[in-house]
């Protein structure tokens, strides 16, 4: 049953039921108006309380409904309307969540009462669009605009200290809301409801506000980069001061449809759920997320605190998992702590601000030299430099100080775990854990399994991943796993562009306008130049090992860029050391300028290599870095170190900045179409057949010819993967 109601004296309780987050789909529109109408018409009902079920309010309307005729059946704004009219004053008890078309319902109410736990929301913007069901004509009315368009804008979670204070709920409880909601209820029987009537509200307009909302436009144009839900969202906000509630509410229908036709919805809404069926991991033995048991991580420890060590403890610390903090001397030890410490004093304060005990919300966090103090532990992340000498050393190493059945895992960013769990006592209990930069934000996890990792270790790392709030990915073993190994052609071609007469911000522009976070010249200052050096370095590509007469601009027969290797030569590292791609204002700047002397370097470069200049096209530039990453993944897909695109793609968009409302690198390539890809990949391939990772991916040629069908039908088409390792 959608909805149930019940009488509680006077009072009746209609409460959503459709597990396992009350999405307010068609049939639960349906039995809400049913269930509506007949507590109002029932005389012995004087006040109407309305919850969900399993202690969760609404996460708001269905997605999947989203662009089947079963949207167009009785809309919730319809119904918001009804409740918001109704003679008999009407409380949402809101535990849990009430998000997106939940929240919306919930300001329809009269008032609403939360449970200290509870988070509200209009999360609508995460997801391509604005709300609908007059979210942005109602939050405004009782909040103000700023407030509303700051929940709007960002989407945020709110938690329910915040709401009480922002006054989005009228009352928050320790205990059980749905009691306290029935208390107020009753309590406010017969009081007036004219100015709980939030569409009856007017909003004053002042040039201030004018000047307020003109500034959240171009702030958000520069922030969201390409993104119209934000926009579309503030649109609608100011219609709230300009318009009356009605028309505002027609506004607010229409910038959805117009949303609706940009395809952008769309793509985010493929992005939402590819990252929920990423936690629904399969592996080759048949064996799944919903077979295997994972184990309990009650304590965990973590080797190295450099940048991302810090980072790992302070996500298993929130989690409130116990960690004992190793370096490997005494000074290192201290400036480790230093930076965890401070970083555990902003979580704290956070959680304070939240209304949150820090104490019983963060695990306690133990810094040591000795590795005698992980025999109890649960599970071990290593973070040491990235060096298989040195991690082979701290994997002997843990294999005897630890009991049998902890868990050792890697955050190498791309080395072989196998090799690493060789030197080990229990390779079955191995895995990597690829955390991304900064690892107490970036959400991304690539959880990658050796070829004896067991399962248990699998389900364990994966649930891992969730308990720390990460999407975490399960991946193969190869060079570089998937995100990193993709980089490789994406940043080659960047390269080649550079070459060919482009500067690095004419580059990164082209890619920030796409809608990257940051262009790949931006991206690898960041990181550090010194890092892919150090590799390339030892695999013979640059350096000493490289033998006599080589080519400067070829390696074993195939094009090669050797820029990125000059500029560490003259010591230009990026934002560390204030010089790289760009300059900086000082070491560990983070605002870089054009460089005259990076300007200076290519064209004399270019001189010295009589390398032909191609005529400017920002086009071409996204489709070659755009298409050459894809390609990338089509070969990950034949390989089988993704099990599937939506894998791809959840990568991408959660490490890398891709733009959401693009869906990932693979869902971009379906949508300009893959007869396209292929045919741009192909005539970039004969003219340059140096470059083999332009060669169409198989998988990608097989699927051309097919017409390119949806990207969900990719799976079947892959075949038996090859492990390549
Ligand atoms: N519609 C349909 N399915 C939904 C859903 C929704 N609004 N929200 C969650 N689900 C599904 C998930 O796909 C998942 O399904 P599965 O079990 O088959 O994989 C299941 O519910 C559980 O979701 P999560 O795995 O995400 O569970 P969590 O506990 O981690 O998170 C949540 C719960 C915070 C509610 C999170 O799912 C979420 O953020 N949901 C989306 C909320 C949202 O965007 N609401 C706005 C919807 S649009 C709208 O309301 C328009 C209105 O303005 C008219
Ligand atoms: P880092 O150089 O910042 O930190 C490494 C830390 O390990 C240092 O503090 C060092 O003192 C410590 N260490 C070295 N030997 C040790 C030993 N024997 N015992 C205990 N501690 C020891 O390195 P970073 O960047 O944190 O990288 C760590 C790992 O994470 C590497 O494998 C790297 O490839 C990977 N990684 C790095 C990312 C990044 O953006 N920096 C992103 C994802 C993965």
């Amino acid at each position: 049953m959608a909805a149930t109601r019940r009488l509680a004296n006077t009072v009746a309780v209609i409460t959503i039921s459709h597990p396992p987050v009350n999405a307010l789909s068609s049939s639960v529109r349906h039995a809400l108006v049913k269930e509506f109408g007949e507590a109002s018409r029932d005389p012995k009902v004087e006040a109407i309380v309305l919850n969900g079920s399993g202690r969760k309010f609404s996460a708001g309307a269905d997605i999947r409904e989203f662009g089947t005729s079963a949207i167009k059946t009785v809309s919730l704004e319809d119904i918001n309307s009804t409740i918001e009219a109704s003679q008999k004053p009407v409380v949402a008890a809101i535990e849990g969540i009430a998000l997106g078309g939940g929240l919306e319902l919930a300001l329809a109410c009269h008032y609403r009462v939360a449970d200290i736990q509870a988070k509200v929301g209009l999360p609508e913007v995460l997801i391509g669009i604005l709300p609908a069901a007059g979210g942005t004509q109602r939050l405004p009315r009782l909040i103000g605009v700023p407030a509303a368009l700051d929940v709007i804008v960002r989407g945020r979670h709110i938690p329910a200290s915040e709401a009480l204070k922002l006054g989005i709920v009228d009352e928050v409880v320790q205990g059980n809301a749905l009691d306290a909601a029935i208390q107020l209820a009753r309590k406010v029987i017969g009081y007036p409801l004219n100015k709980k009537r939030l569409s009856t509200v007017r909003i004053s307009s002042d040039s201030n506000l004018e000047d307020f909302l003109d500034t959240a436009v171009e702030k958000a144009k520069k922030q969201f980069r390409g993104a119209k839900a934000p926009l579309a969202c503030i649109e609608a906000v100011r219609a709230s001061v300009h318009l009356s509630y009605h028309q505002g509410l027609e506004k607010e229908r229409q910038l959805f449809f117009s949303l609706w036709a940009t395809g952008q919805p769309q793509a985010q809404q493929y992005a939402f759920f590819s990252e929920r069926e990423a936690g629904k991991w399969t592996h080759s033995s048949g064996a799944r997320w919903d077979t295997e048991e994972a184990k309990p991580i009650r304590t965990a420890a973590v080797i190295g605190l450099g940048t991302m060590g810090r980072g790992i403890v302070i996500s298993l610390s929130k989690a409130k998992i116990p960690v004992i903090a190793i370096e490997q001397d005494a000074q290192q030890l201290e400036v480790g702590k230093k930076a965890v410490n401070s970083l555990l004093e902003r979580e704290a304060e956070k959680l304070k601000q939240q209304g949150s005990v820090p104490s019983s919300n963060l695990g306690s966090v133990h810094f040591t030299l000795d590795f005698g103090e992980l025999q109890d532990v649960d599970l071990v992340i290593e973070a040491v430099y990235e060096n298989m000498e040195l991690k082979k050393e701290i994997f002997r190493k843990l294999s005897s100080v630890c009991k049998p059945d902890a868990f050792l895992c890697t955050n190498t960013s791309g080395l072989n775990v196998d090799e690493i769990a060789s030197v080990t006592h229990r390779p079955n209990q191995v895995i990597g854990t690829h955390f991304f930069s900064p690892a107490n934000i970036m959400r991304l996890l690539e959880v990658v399994r050796g070829q004896q990792t067991s399962l248990t270790a699998i389900a364990t790392a994966m649930n891992l991943g969730k308990k720390l709030g990460k999407v975490a990915v399960l991946v193969g073993n190869c060079p570089l796993f998937v995100g990193n190994r993709m980089l490789g052609p994406y940043l080659e071609q960047a390269s080649y562009l550079l070459e060919e007469g482009y500067y690095p911000e004419e580059v990164d522009q082209a890619m920030e306008e796409f809608g990257f976070a940051m262009g790949p010249f931006r991206m690898m200052d960041l990181a550090g130049l010194d890092v892919g050096w150090r590799s390339r370095t030892e695999k013979g590509l640059t350096g000493a090992k490289v033998p006599q007469g080589t080519p400067a601009r070829q390696r074993l027969g195939s094009r090669y860029s050797p820029l990125a290797d000059i500029l560490c030569e003259s010591g230009r590292f990026g934002q560390k050391t204030g010089r790289g791609w760009y300059q900086y204002e000082k070491p560990g700047g983070r605002t870089g300028k054009p460089d005259p002397w990076v300007k200076d370097f290519l064209q004399k470069y270019r001189k010295t290599h009589q390398i032909k200049q191609q005529p400017s096209n920002p086009e071409q530039i996204v489709e070659r870095c755009a298409f050459a990453l894809a390609n990338e993944g089509f070969r990950i897909l034949e390989d089988g170190i993704a099990s599937c695109p939506e894998d791809i793609d959840v990568i991408y968009n959660n490490g890398y900045g891709w733009p959401k409302y693009r869906g990932g690198p693979m869902y971009y390539a379906s949508s300009v179409g893959l007869p396209k890809v292929l045919d741009t990949l192909e005539k970039y391939y004969k003219a340059n057949p140096d470059v083999p990772s332009m060669k169409p991916a198989f998988l990608l040629k097989k699927l051309a010819a097919l017409g390119g069908p949806p990207i969900k039908e990719w799976r079947t088409q892959v075949g038996k993967p090859v492990n390549k390792l």
